[in-house]
């Protein structure tokens, strides 16, 4: 029996010697020290043995067992350790020296190779941050106000028939009030529906209207498009909202009472609103709203021009025809109708002195907001 342990420790550490890889231990433990080893089998049989041959054979089998396996984990080491440097060799070359001409690695005890980081002392890269374009945020910042009043926030085309656009907001072909907005036509055959750029986004009241039954409360935000010369306060292309509220017993009053709460939660408390006749075909009557200039407060500068008074919007009573080309009664039903230029409302708000900016994609102007 000795001599069969004699055997066993022999071939293990000779075999031991040989082994290169962490697999090839793996089966040198398995073999030597596994449950189906001799050795095991060994020490499992002593049980049936006689006292002597127990004592015996037992002090042997156990003082090899341990020497198996101290071995092991020496092996287990060493062959870790080799491992390790194989790949550090592989990275040589590929080391990424810091500024400093120290090799980051010194610093902190790992190659920053294995890190996947090409210099951990240097500083982080600022990610930029994303905003919202400040038009965005405007047309956000209204429609969360119209919503507060009740309204509903809706959208719509903006290639748009002649007749949405034109004809169903009481403006006929060839009549001289077209003239109010220069139109960017689309191309179409002779005897097609003409067909334009929305010059407005009046044409969603109609369009509303159509599928609904009053009460109509919606705000229309969009893009609407001019043929017309850019300077500081002319874009050919720009941002509207619209407001529609139709229902028995709406009168001029509620239109005054929703747009004045309108202006002292866009530009402040304080606010003061005038109102005073102007004409669109699609109302009657219709009016223009001034809010009291917030620089000089009413005494006159240069953003009034002298009058201390700011025109931010066109409003009115929905025309009687309108109503009857959507096929609403205006015996019964009545409604008020309103129409913003948005960057007009960022400008005042932000004291921008030219639309422009808006569009030309300048981050340091964006930026500001
Ligand atoms: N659509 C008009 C424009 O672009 C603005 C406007 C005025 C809209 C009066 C309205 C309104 O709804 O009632 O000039």
């Amino acid at each position: 029996m000795i001599e069969k342990l004699d055997e066993i420790k022999s071939n293990a550490i000779d075999e031991l010697s040989s082994l290169q890889s962490i697999k090839e231990l793996e089966d040198w433990r398995v073999r030597y020290l596994g449950k189906k080893s001799a050795l095991t089998q060994i020490l499992r049989g002593l049980a049936s043995r006689p006292l002597e041959e127990r004592k015996a054979v037992g002090a042997s089998a156990n003082e090899l067992k341990s020497l198996l396996e101290r071995s092991h984990r020496q092996k287990k080491e060493a062959l870790k350790e080799k491992a390790y440097q194989e790949m550090e060799a592989a990275a040589v070359g590929k080391q990424i020296i810091s500024p400093t001409g120290i090799p980051s690695e010194e610093k902190f005890g790992i190659p920053t190779v294995f890190l996947g980081i090409p210099d951990v002392t240097l500083p982080g890269r600022p990610i930029p941050l994303g905003r919202l374009h400040p038009t965005t945020q405007m047309v956000r910042e209204i429609c969360d106000i119209f919503v507060a009043l009740g309204f509903q926030v809706v959208e719509g085309p903006e290639v748009e028939w002649d007749y949405y656009n034109f004809e169903a907001l009481n403006i006929p072909p060839d009549h001289p009030a077209r003239d109010m907005w220069a139109t960017l036509w689309i191309d179409t055959k002779s005897g097609e529906r003409p067909m334009l750029l929305r010059t407005h986004t009046s044409p969603m009241q109609i369009r509303v209207m159509e599928r609904t039954t009053p009460p109509v409360r919606v705000v229309v935000p969009g893009k609407v498009y001019r043929y017309e010369a850019t300077d500081a306060t002319h874009e050919s292309m720009f941002y509207q909202i619209e407001g529609l509220a139709v229902d028995k017993n709406i009168t001029l009053a509620d239109l005054k009472g929703t747009l004045y709460e309108f202006a002292r939660r866009l530009f402040g408390a304080e606010r003061k609103v005038r109102f005073r006749c102007d004409y669109f075909p699609f109302v009657e009557p219709g009016v223009e709203m001034a809010i009291d200039c917030m620089v000089c407060g009413g005494t006159g500068c240069r953003l009034c021009s002298g009058t201390g008074w700011i025109e931010i919007l066109g409003a009115g009573m929905v025309h009687p025809a309108v109503l009857r080309r959507v096929n609403y009664d205006p015996e019964i039903y009545t409604g008020f109708a309103f129409g913003l230029g948005l960057e007009r409302m960022s400008m005042l708000r932000y004291g921008v002195e030219d639309i422009r900016l808006f569009y030309s994609n300048d981050l340091r102007f964006l930026r500001q907001f």
